[in-house]
């Protein structure tokens, strides 16, 4: 990783990118590279554990993560690019947040293990199967290639109570926007 890269703004609530669903990527290129060492950066600068590149106002399949792990001081750290979920298993409910949505933490649902196929930064195809941390946060982060927020999974009834307060950032945006 290229650490002398700057990080870039991630957009929030209210933005369209966040709305879009992504490109595939097929071009995996030194452009590519260089974008998803920025991705890392952005990430890190944020202190996130999970970002896609529509946060950064670019829809193409390109997710990176950095999940601490419970037999390790170093994070499992992954670009992920064109993913696909093969096989899901469980239920798992856990509070998340996104650095797309500040300050809104809320207990999701998903599945607690699955089962992923994605390409690497050169283009070459792997597999992993994954649970706890790790595939919660690749899921929250396939969601966004697909134009889907975490908020989007909460029950009919904690949306509506959330409404307001997202409206409210919605038009926050809007004003930072002009
Ligand atoms: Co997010």
């Amino acid at each position: 990783m290229n650490e002398r890269t700057d990080p870039m703004t991630i957009i929030t609530y209210g933005h369209p990118t966040l709305r879009v669903k992504c490109e595939r990527v097929t071009e995996f290129n030194d452009e590519l590279r260089e974008f998803a060492d920025r991705m890392f950066t952005t990430m890190f600068a944020s202190d996130g554990v999970g970002l896609a590149a529509s946060q950064v106002d670019r829809p193409i399949q390109l997710l990176v993560i950095g999940v601490p792990q419970q037999d390790s001081d170093e994070l499992f750290r992954l670009c992920v690019i064109n993913p696909e979920i093969l096989e899901t298993r469980g239920a798992w409910d856990y509070e998340e947040g996104c650095l797309s949505v500040p300050d809104l933490r809320e207990m999701v649902t998903r599945p607690e293990w699955i089962r992923l196929r994605y390409q690497d930064i050169s283009g070459a195809e792997h597999m992993i199967e994954a649970d706890g941390l790790i595939a919660r946060v690749l899921q929250h982060e396939m969601d966004h290639l697909n134009g889907i927020l975490f908020i989007d999974r909460l029950s009919p009834i904690r949306r509506a109570l959330l409404n307001g307060k997202l409206k409210q950032m919605a038009k926050e945006n809007a004003k930072i926007c002009l």
